[in-house]
């Protein structure tokens, strides 16, 4: 019997259908499930899962517990996690520790939940279970086999414990997979954070100026995405290269304190801190959007805006709208979370389908393999292995080589 701390768990027949109408579209996840079944290869596993609680996730979760695994799982994000689907995996044999809106104080009691099922695999996305691990529960680490992480701002830290000597764990970087960063990345969220946004606000895009901070995996297809639907598209960055990439996409590029006079929409994707604050709110328009795509609500700098506002009034669902001093209405959507699983379902299904089975992919090497501690690339073998089995049920088939043209790749003579 699973143990579960969800909001409400009536809510079950609800979620199980979103997750049912989900799997559907998640053939990767559905092959490699049927290709494991038999052997149960997680057969003693216990997994511990921070994730973004919702119908994707959740059918990883449930194939997971089907190969054998005991899994509990928590939300990585206060309004990412689904209630109903959280009850849906709960009456599905997952133990589940979230709910909608949990304060940081829950969420990490949660986080501590998790771990007291004495996991020996850990599926963590922004790098807060392998953190609270090394932080509070050291003595557990020798029976933690590794983890794999979702996310670029995850494994950004992940690096840094490694670069302080303090990473005791292996970790796979399921982020810096070619499956995950170019498709999850790029198309998954330039489609989902306007999902988000549009179904937010009911406003029309075209015409409009879009800022769009960081031109990385994420702000590329959010930025092209803004062009497709008719937008002006500005571009902020820190970085040379990224920024004269940008250029020559055809797009405008300017520091953040030229944008912010004109933008009408500004999303952060830098995974950075303080990318709009005090500088930048009194120069701003009426009536702008901004939203955070990135992993931490910390690059719109909420401190900063409350201060320098009258008040603010909750005027949409997820939407906060800032009444500054001198009467301008500065909107935040999602309190600043990440605005495609805050304010919408996330990453389109056939995207998460890839970023998932890789991570089922991770998580078996974990669970099968002795790794020495550290962040460690996918395994190139599954990255590519991943992405055919995605492009063989699409029905797509790829050129082989010929005996020729391998002998002329391998060759340095004429
Ligand atoms: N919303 C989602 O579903 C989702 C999906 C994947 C990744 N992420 C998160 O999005 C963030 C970005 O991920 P990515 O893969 O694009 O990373 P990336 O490293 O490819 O790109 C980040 C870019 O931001 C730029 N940057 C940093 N600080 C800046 C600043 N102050 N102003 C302007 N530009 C700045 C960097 O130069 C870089 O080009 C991370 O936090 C990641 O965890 C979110």
């Amino acid at each position: 019997m699973a143990k579960y701390k969800v909001a409400d768990i009536s809510k079950a027949p609800h979620g199980a259908n979103k997750i049912a109408w989900t799997w559907q579209y998640m053939p990767s996840l559905q092959f490699l499930e049927n290709k494991y079944k038999a052997a149960q290869p997680f057969k003693g596993a216990t997994i511990a899962a921070c994730l973004h609680l919702e119908a994707k996730t959740a059918c990883l979760l449930l194939t997971l517990t089907r190969l054998g695994a005991t899994v509990a799982a928590c939300g990585s994000n206060p309004l990412s996690t689904q209630d109903d689907v959280c009850a849906a995996l709960a009456e599905g044999g997952v133990n589940v520790f979230s709910h909608r809106g949990m304060t940081i104080e829950e969420y990490f009691a949660y986080v501590r939940d998790i771990l007291d099922f004495k996991p020996n695999v850990i599926i963590d996305d922004g790098a807060d279970v392998v953190a609270t691990v090394h932080k509070e529960r050291p003595e557990t680490i020798p029976s933690i086999l590794g983890a794999s992480e979702e996310t670029t701002s995850g494994v950004k830290r992940l690096k840094a414990m490694q670069d302080d000597g303090a990473l005791k764990l292996p970790v796979i970087s399921v982020n810096d997979a070619f499956s995950k960063y170019l498709f999850d990345n790029r198309y998954g969220t330039g489609q989902s954070v306007w999902d988000g946004v549009m179904r937010t606000t009911n406003m029309v895009i075209a015409g409009r100026t879009v800022v769009v901070a960081g031109y990385g995996w994420c702000g590329k297809g959010v930025a092209k995405r803004a062009a497709g639907l008719g937008a002006r598209v500005v571009v902020t960055e820190l970085d040379p290269h990224k920024a004269c990439e940008a250029l020559m996409d055809g797009f405008d590029v300017m520091p953040m304190e030229e944008a912010a006079k004109v933008g009408d929409i500004f999303l952060t994707l830098t995974g950075n801190i303080s990318v709009i604050d005090e500088r930048h709110f009194p120069l701003m328009k009426n009536g702008v959007i901004m939203g955070n795509a990135g992993h931490f609500d910390v690059e719109i700098n909420k401190p900063d805006l409350e201060r320098l506002s009258d008040h603010v009034e909750h005027i949409r669902d997820n939407v906060d709208t800032y009444v500054m001093k001198d009467g301008r209405r500065l909107n935040l959507l999602g309190e600043g979370r990440l605005v495609n699983l805050a304010c919408a379902d996330g990453h389109p299904i056939e995207i998460m389908d890839l970023s998932f089975s890789l991570q089922l992919e991770a998580a078996l090497h974990v669970y099968t393999h002795k790794m020495t501690p550290g962040v460690h690339a996918v395994p190139p073998e599954t990255d590519r292995a991943v992405m055919e089995s995605k492009l063989a049920a699409l029905g797509i088939g790829l050129d082989k080589p010929t005996q020729k043209q391998t002998e002329y790749m391998k060759s340095w003579a004429d």
